[in-house]
């Protein structure tokens, strides 16, 4: 008991400094065990639907597994997939060995074959786990992780959404050779779409044969009750692999308090919430009046709706639910800028100088043409980032092609500092994050503080990942 509360108390004190190291954050002695079996599994998000899917202990997603901040973890992990498969603990800084990467950072499992996954859950927030091999992650395998953070906000209720989709593999193969007839899905109005230059020809998008919450289809999707009054708490994480979601709940304002489960330094009211691939939000909401409000997906997809769940207060769980417009209008959208501000004094502002630096070019999407590239090239033959432990790392991004690219770096947290020449006024803390398409730039900085190792970096579009949008931050001594 006393132990626990040592662990709570000194875990609170930790916060005020951003990312403290590796080290200091590993201190607890006590720990949690979970098994995850994979295997095939049929999904039925709703009535007379079924998809071959794989699924962790039978759940699709996987089981919420929970862990408070520095608590030892093992997971005994057994493959019955049939094919190869390994475990990704994304948004985790971890020993290199664990993180999940096959033939990068341990063999992958055979089928039949099991692996002990252990570490220090560090940091805190809402992560998440997946397969890193790509048909078992687009059809199934991944669940949320929470790091439990002592000095978070309580809350009445907390609620995980995991928004996700069942991927046409038809189109999936189409779009890995650049020739897809899928549409785009964002809201009519999103920057995204009105950002797309006449006779722009796509080959890259992939159809969606049903869209989720949890696990099911609205009006299948499982009602969320609270009492009126009540303090919400949602962690919102979008599983899908190529797709970025737009989430609104209806009637309320979202108060945004962590990007991909690091705190802001400020919290962010907005109408809006955007997620990139694999991208998590956490917003806490007043529930002030009884009512049934949908939570859904805001997009030009016209059976969106089906990614949408009530929450409803305490009886009203059968109301006809209040629901928002498929136009985003003058809503307030959660952007990077609108989360971290827009520094108008760079003039003032000192850079300071990286041990490091890197810029990539993302290129690729050629009608066609499969390849997705970063500096011209394709993985395994991008150069990987080489660091020390201790170097101040920047890497910048200018991205020549069509469509957004949610890079994401393996085993760390970083700083976005500069959005399309832009600095923010409070960098944000992510794992990944969007680069805009058409002539988009950014920059991130971090310290080389992980443990040593090989940590990938890629586009968590699986479709680019799997074409060569991947490279490593490899570590020498
Ligand atoms: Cu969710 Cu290689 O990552
Ligand atoms: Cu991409």
């Amino acid at each position: 008991m006393q132990r626990a509360h040592f662990l709570q108390r000194s875990a609170g004190a930790m916060l005020a400094v951003a990312i403290p190291p590796f080290a200091s954050r590993a201190f607890a002695d006590d720990s949690i065990s979970y098994k995850l079996t994979s295997t095939p599994f049929t999904f039925s998000p709703s009535t007379g639907q079924s998809y071959p899917s794989y699924a962790y202990n039978g759940f699709l997603p996987g089981p919420i597994l929970r862990a408070r901040v520095g608590q030892r973890v093992r997971i005994a992990y057994t493959n019955k997939t049939g094919h190869d498969s390994t475990i990704h603990w994304h948004g985790m800084i971890l020993p290199n060995a664990m993180d999940g990467v096959q033939n990068v950072t341990q063999k992958p499992v055979p089928p039949n074959g099991t692996f002990e996954y252990a570490f220090a859950a560090n940091p805190s927030g809402t992560r998440w786990y997946h397969d890193h091999y790509d048909r078992q992650l687009i059809n199934g395998l991944f669940g949320v992780f929470i790091v439990e953070d002592p000095a978070d906000e309580p809350a009445d209720a907390e609620f995980v959404i995991v928004l996700h989709d069942v991927p046409s593999m038809k189109s999936y193969d189409a779009a890995m050779r650049g020739v897809s007839n899928a549409p785009m899905t964002e809201p009519m109005d999103s920057r995204e779409m009105t950002s797309m230059k006449v006779g722009d020809k796509m080959g890259d998008e992939v159809g969606y044969l049903a869209h989720c919450i949890n696990g099911a289809s609205y009006p299948q999707t499982k009602t969320l009750t609270v009492r009126p009054g009540a303090r919400v708490r949602l962690r919102m994480l979008n599983a899908n692999p190529t797709e970025t979601k737009y989430v609104r709940l209806a009637g309320h304002k979202l108060t945004v308090t962590h990007t991909d489960g690091n705190r802001l330094s400020v919290p962010i009211d907005v109408d809006v919430v955007r997620l990139g691939v694999a991208e998590r939000i956490d917003a806490y909401v007043t529930i002030a009046k009884p009512g049934a409000f949908l939570l859904q997906e805001i997009s030009s997809e016209p059976t969106a709706y089906q990614q949408s769940v009530v929450l409803a207060t305490t009886g009203m769980e059968h109301a006809p639910p209040q629901a928002s417009s498929m136009m985003l209008g003058d809503a307030v959208v959660g952007t990077y800028e609108i989360l971290a501000g827009i520094n108008t004094k760079p003039q003032t502002y000192m850079e300071l100088r990286a041990n490091v630096t890197q810029h990539f070019e993302l290129g690729g999407g050629v009608y066609g043409n499969g390849a997705w590239t970063m500096n011209d090239k394709v993985y395994p033959h991008i150069p990987p980032v080489i660091v020390h432990h201790g170097d101040l790392v920047r890497i910048t991004y200018h991205n020549t092609t069509d469509m957004d690219h949610p890079m994401h770096l393996h085993g760390h947290v970083f700083k976005i500092t500069k959005i399309d020449g832009k600095r923010l006024a409070r960098p944000l803390l992510k794992d990944t994050s969007l680069v805009r398409a058409n002539g988009g730039t950014m920059t991130w900085e971090f310290h080389a503080d992980s443990p040593a190792g090989r940590w990938l970096l890629h586009c968590h579009n699986s479709v680019h990942m799997m074409s060569g949008m991947m490279t490593e931050v490899d570590y020498k001594a």
